[in-house]
């Protein structure tokens, strides 16, 4: 899945993290079609862990800095987004690296990056102090 305009928050670092979660997560499906190891599963998802609490966290921040009235909103979908991941680490740790699980995680994280941006992380552009 590619970043495109209308996902702009306003907010040039935002957006930069958000087209690095989107090029992650489409070289990751490129790995998975082309045959991913486990080790490669594995690194994906500490970075998924990693870099959504950063981002998530700058984010929130910025929202509640410029008086955003969709952070608290923004806060709880982040919550849900966490939940998904660490399900699948803790199915991962106790299957290890199924390609069809994997797959569909990536789904489901592309089908909430664009929901998710598109209703709430865009909102912050009309409160973004200019
Ligand atoms: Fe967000
Ligand atoms: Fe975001």
């Amino acid at each position: 899945m590619k970043w495109k305009e209308e996902y702009s928050t306003g907010n040039v670092e935002i957006d930069n993290q958000h087209k690095t979660l989107f090029a992650y997560s489409e070289d990751f499906r490129e790995v998975l079609e082309n045959g991913c190891r486990s080790e490669t599963y594995e690194g994906f998802l500490e970075f998924l862990t990693m870099y959504t609490s950063m981002h998530f966290g700058f984010e929130e921040e910025c929202m509640f800095a410029n008086k955003c009235p969709f952070g608290e909103k923004n806060k709880n979908e982040h919550a849900v987004f966490i939940k998904i991941i660490k399900r699948e680490i803790e199915a991962f740790q106790k299957d290890g690296f199924v390609p069809s699980r994997a797959s569909k995680l990536l789904d489901v994280i592309d089908a909430w990056l664009d929901s998710h941006i598109g209703r709430i992380d865009v909102q912050l552009k009309s409160y973004i102090a200019q």
